[in-house]
This record gives structure tokens, C-alpha cells and sequence, in this order.
């Protein structure tokens, strides 16, 4: 999703810009621009296309007098919502008249009231060059220009429906920028003399791991190093300052080909991360202070409501199998976008956990205040530390993954299915589940590290496999109980990164329907985990393989008879099938990875996809 990065220092600008770019290009964008402050002019460069684009369009800057006198500077990826992706359109938008740049801006978020603001300006005498609602906020805020940036922006946000995370200039006040935020987040990394704003961490670690982050409607006036924070009305507010606990090599490729591969090769530590401290193997049970539950108030709460999106979501699922199966507690997961519109039945008896690696996109966010409203109590999952979700939840757990940078997540969600299982297992523990049960359920989370190690080896193998499936474009996923929502990620994975057409059933459900899609060109992948329902499952890869279908299994290692049934198979480490969720989607990450590597797919940036989405 768009990118911000904006300097104020004594530092030329421009290549600190442009690097910070560099960092922001995993969220996924189709434009870059830049603006920058000198001799008394704002001047705004932009191109369409890649990061390398824009900076080849610079020519020699550093050797350019006008770049190097610019010490002041915004800049911006943009994913495109409102106008193709042209240069027009990429920001920063300029805003003045005759050629001129009063103000520049650059916008993360939507402005929803833009065609009455743009209508207003417009009857104004403004002359719009973009499609985008960006631009209308670059002159909303010059037409509240006088003399004080600060003023101008404070009075245009409140103008504006909609959600933002903005950095501008004014073209009279050649030292300052103001930033502000509403719904997309903004970070401000504090340097020596100098201060670096970004739309994520990553794109300021390598300057300064002292952040402050915003709220929602504060608006920062920058000059160097100097930082004072307001309200909209104005009125001075202090900001906690905290310090970024991850080193700029976890955000690098470390040696492999893309993102993805190395964040699939990190989950055995990503895991060991995640249950640190946290499964107690004496007890049987899981130690999740953040949370902030005694076990009292655990016994009250009556339903586990678990709300996400996308791979979170995917995740959510088998933490709703996992609490009615150790807790036997009634638990439900569900799409956040959905929870949101559908005026959700939820009150104080529900525990709603929200669960999102950014802990930035926009439905989960606007879910978890739609859960508070109603009384819930309300906990987020969440990798990203100070993000939006994890501050406006006040209790939960962070993942402790590490930077997530490959758009399509891996191991975000094996992390997110640990943790799941703890939160399963505590609730279990103050409910009906004994210590011996308990004991063995904190063994088997305790030892998934070394279970997705050995998964990894297999890394040839299933590179192998994924040669035979680079000619299908359709593919179907099928699994049973806690190996449904592998499915559902596994064919979530191949569509994302290989763009091969892949849905998932319930393995019971293919007769309703999907059969009829059966042929030779439709290879299905089969969840055989060792486990309740497999052996219907290998029944539903019969029907497949009678009507011509190839199947690929995941199976547990050993399983003949599964191996007799399968044209493919990938065998996993033998566990309990909760934590086979774990060890299968890692074999089918791997699958995937391979097979959108094969296609010359690019890998870490598919088309279409952010990494995180703050539009809804
Ligand atoms: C986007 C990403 C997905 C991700 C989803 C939820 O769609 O492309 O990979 O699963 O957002 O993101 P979150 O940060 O809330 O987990």
C-alpha cells in the first residue's frame, strides 16, 4: 500500500528520500514521486512505474546544486484507488497557481467527501491535473493558507471525511513540514539535528531506532530535529517515545532470492519468538500476561470472537477450532469487513480478538472499535509493535515474528496459529481441560520450531513438485476440520504470488459442486494429515483421482496409504493435527513459492497486492 517517507535535517534530502523509497517498494505500488524544498521553490518530481524509474528520470542529483541545498523533503509510493497508475497522478501534489507550488503533499488513505471538496475548490477558480482525492487535500489546504502550515493543514483536515497519514510543505516556510495522521499510520523517527517521518519503521531504522507514533488527528510541525506535536485545535499534546527493538538486517534479504523465501526460512525462530516465555510446560497451560485476564474473568467470558482478514483471517479459523476443541468453549471466527457492516450481536461476554500483522488494515481497525462500542473486551494479535491496533486495543499479544516485508505472509501466520493455540490452551486450562491434557498440548506448541525444521528440509523435494505445476492455471484445495483453514491458505498463497486460479472446500463439500470441475487440467491438493477425518479425506482424493484429477497430498510422514493414493506427495513431521496446521502450510509455502519462481512471478510484489490495506 502507499509508502510515505519525508526529512527535515541538514542533510541533502533527495538521497535520503530516495533510499527510504527503496524500503517502502514490498508494501507494493505503481508510482513514486519526491519534493523537495530549495532556493526557495518546492520542486516535485514523479514517474509512474518503479522506484529505479524516478531516480533515473533525477539524472546526476547529487552533483545537482538544487538537490543538494535541499534539506527539507516529502515523498511517496503510491498504490493507485482513485485514477490509473499515470505520473499525474503520483504524489506529491503540488497545489498553487500558474506553475507555482504553494504547498505539496503527499497522502496515504482516502479523502471520501473529495468530489464535494473538489466541486467547492473547482468553483473556486482551482485547476486539478490528477484524478486522485490527494490532490484535492493539497488545495483544500492551500485555499486555508496564510502564513502558518500548520494552521492550513489543521483547518483542511477538519474539513476532510476520510482517513490520512500526510506529509507537506509550504513553498513560504522553506525549513518546516507538518505531518498528520487519521487511520494510516505515521512514524516519526528522531536523528541528531534531523528527523525522518515514515509510513512504516523500515523506512527509518537505518537513521534512528527513536520513534514517536502518532494518533489519530495529531498533527507534528517539523523543523530539523525539532518535533511539536498538536491537536487539531491546536492545543500542544506529548507523545510517548519508544524504541524500535528489530535491526535493519531483519528487514534485508539475508542472502536469499526474495523476501518470501527468507521469511519462510525464519519461522522455526519466528515460533521459538512467539512461545518464548510463554507455554508452561509444568503447568499446561500459557502464560499471556498481555492479555491482562485473571482466570476468573477468563471463566466469564462466553464466546472467543475472532475477527481478521486475508491470512489473518485463515489463521482466526484454527483458533476457533482449537478453543471449542481443548476449551470447549463456543468460538467463532469472521471476516472483519463483515463483522463491521452487519451490526454484529457482541457484548461484554464476548472476547473479541482481532488479529493483524500490521495491526494497520483499515476493516480490522474499524472492527475492533465497532467491538468496543458494543462493550466488548477486545485484545489484538499483532506483529507490527505501536501499531494502530495493538495501542487502540490496549491488551493483547505480539507475535515477535520479526519485519514482515513479502507482501504474502508467511510467517506471520504460523505465528499467529501459536499463538492461537496458547490463547486456546489457557482458556482450556480455566475451563475443563486437565494438567495432564495440558502438558501434552504445551509439548506439542513447544516443539513446532523443530517440526517446521524439518519441514524445510524438504525444500528440494517440493521445488520438484511445483515443476509438474506450472501449466495449470486452476487448482483446488481440499481439507478437513483443523486442515480446512490449510486449504483455505494454501490456495490463498498460490493465487497471490502465482496468480494460478485456486479455491479451497471443505473435503466433504467437493461433492456439491466442485466435482464437476474434475479433469485431467484440475489437480487438487489434499490435507491427508494423519488425524480425525483423513480417511474420509482419502476417500474425496478417490473421486478425484477416478475423474482424472492429479492429487498432490501433504501427508504425515511414513503414511503409506496415503503415499498409494497420491500422484505427489509431501510428507510432514507426525503431530497432532492442530499443530499439522503449522507443518502443512509451511510445506505448501514452500509450494507455492516455488512454483511462482518458476513462472517468473515476482515473488515479493505480486501484482495488485499491498502488503497492508488501509482503504477499505
Ligand atoms: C493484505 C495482505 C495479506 C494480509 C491481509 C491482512 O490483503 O496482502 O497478506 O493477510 O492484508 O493483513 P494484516 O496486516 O491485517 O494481517
Amino acid at each position: 500500500m502507499c509508502g510515505i517517507i519525508a526529512y527535515s535535517g541538514n542533510r541533502s534530502a533527495t538521497p535520503i528520500l530516495l533510499n527510504g523509497l527503496r524500503k517502502l517498494e514490498y508494501r507494493g505500488y505503481d508510482s513514486a514521486g519526491i519534493a523537495i524544498h530549495s532556493d526557495n521553490t518546492i520542486h516535485i518530481y514523479k514517474q509512474e512505474g518503479k522506484v529505479e524509474n524516478l531516480v533515473q528520470s533525477l539524472g546526476n542529483y547529487e552533483e545537482d546544486p538544487t538537490h543538494e541545498a535541499g534539506h527539507v523533503g516529502i515523498a511517496h509510493t503510491r498504490w493507485a484507488t482513485h485514477g490509473p497508475p499515470t505520473t499525474a497522478n503520483a504524489h506529491p501534489h503540488g497545489a498553487g497557481q500558474d506553475g507555482v507550488n504553494r504547498i505539496a503533499l503527499v497522502h496515504n488513505g482516502i479523502i471520501e467527501n473529495y468530489r464535494d471538496l473538489k466541486l467547492k475548490l473547482e468553483g473556486e477558480g482551482c485547476v486539478f491535473l490528477s484524478d486522485t482525492d490527494s490532490e484535492v487535500l493539497s488545495f483544500l489546504i492551500d485555499s486555508h493558507y496564510k502564513d502558518d502550515l500548520a494552521k492550513a493543514v489543521s483547518a483542511a483536515l477538519k474539513e476532510v471525511q476520510g482517513t490520512f497519514g500526510i506529509a507537506c510543505l509550504a513553498k513560504a516556510e522553506p525549513h518546516k513540514m507538518v505531518v498528520a495522521r487519521r487511520g494510516s499510520p505515521i512514524v516519526i523517527g528522531l536523528g541528531e539535528d534531523e528527523t525522518i517521518v515514515a509510513s512504516d519503521a523500515s523506512a527509518i531504522i537505518s537513521h534512528t531506532r527513536q520513534v514517536i507514533y502518532l494518533d489519530d488527528n495529531d498533527v507534528a510541525i517539523i523543523e530539523g530535529g525539532k518535533v511539536d506535536i498538536r491537536t487539531l485545535d491546536a492545543r500542544p499534546v506529548k507523545r510517548e517515545t519508544s524504541d524500535i527493538d528489530w535491526s535493519e538486517d531483519a528487514a534485508e534479504k539475508g542472502g536469499y532470492d526474495h523476501y518470501m523465501l527468507k521469511e519462510i526460512y525464519e519461522q522455526p525462530t519466528a515460533i521459538r519468538n512467539s512461545i518464548r516465555g510463554r507455554v508452561d510446560l509444568d503447568k499446561g497451560t500459557a502464560v499471556l500476561a498481555g492479555l491482562g485476564l485473571e482466570p476468573r474473568e477468563i471463566v466469564d467470558i462466553q464466546r472467543l470472537l475472532i475477527i481478521g482478514c486475508g491470512t489473518s483471517m485463515n489463521a482466526g479459523l484454527v483458533g476457533e477450532y482449537a478453543t471449542e476443541d481443548f476449551a470447549g468453549m463456543l468460538s467463532e471466527v469472521e471476516q472483519a469487513a463483515e463483522f463491521r457492516y452487519r451490526n454484529p450481536i457482541v457484548g461484554s461476554k464476548d472476547m473479541v480478538v482481532a488479529i493483524s500483522q500490521s495491526g494497520e488494515t483499515a476493516d480490522t481497525l474499524a472492527a475492533v472499535r465497532e467491538a468496543q462500542e458494543k462493550g466488548a473486551l477486545v485484545a489484538g494479535l499483532v506483529n507490527v509493535v505501536g501499531s494502530t491496533i495493538a495501542r487502540e486495543t490496549g491488551r493483547g499479544i505480539y507475535l515477535h515474528a520479526g519485519p514482515e516485508i513479502s507482501v504474502a505472509s508467511t510467517k506471520a501466520f504460523t505465528c499467529q496459529v501459536s499463538v492461537l493455540l496458547m490463547i486456546a490452551l489457557k482458556f482450556a486450562r480455566s475451563r475443563r481441560l486437565s494438567r495432564e491434557a495440558g502438558i501434552q498440548i504445551a509439548k506439542e506448541i513447544h516443539r513446532l520450531p523443530e517440526l517446521v525444521e524439518e519441514v524445510l528440509k524438504q525444500n528440494d523435494h517440493i521445488a520438484k513438485i511445483a515443476e509438474d505445476f506450472t501449466n495449470y492455471t486452476s487448482m483446488f484445495y481440499i481439507g478437513r476440520g483443523y486442515l480446512f483453514p490449510v486449504a483455505l491458505e494454501g490456495a490463498l498463497k498460490i493465487k497471490e504470488i502465482s496468480y494460478i486460479h485456486a479455491e479451497a472446500y471443505h473435503a466433504a463439500e467437493l461433492k456439491h459442486g466442485p466435482i464437476a470441475l474434475l479433469e485431467e487440467s484440475m489437480p487438487v491438493v489434499a490435507l491427508l494429515n494423519e488425524g480425525p477425518g483423513k480417511e474420509k479425506t482419502l476417500g474425496n482424493v478417490e473421486e478425484c483421482r477416478a475423474r482424472k484429477s492429479p492429487v498432490l497430498g501433504v501427508i504425515t510422514e511414513g503414511d503409506e496409504d496415503a503415499k498409494a493414493n497420491c500422484d505427489w506427495y509431501i510428507e510432514v513431521p507426525k503431530s497432532p493435527q492442530y499443530t499439522a496446521t503449522i507443518t502443512s502450510t509451511v510445506a505448501l509455502q514452500l509450494f507455492s513459492y516455488h512454483v511462482a519462481r518458476l513462472k517468473g512471478c515476482p515473488i515479493d510484489q505480486p501484482r495488485n497486492l499491498a502488503k497492508s490495506v488501509t482503504v477499505e
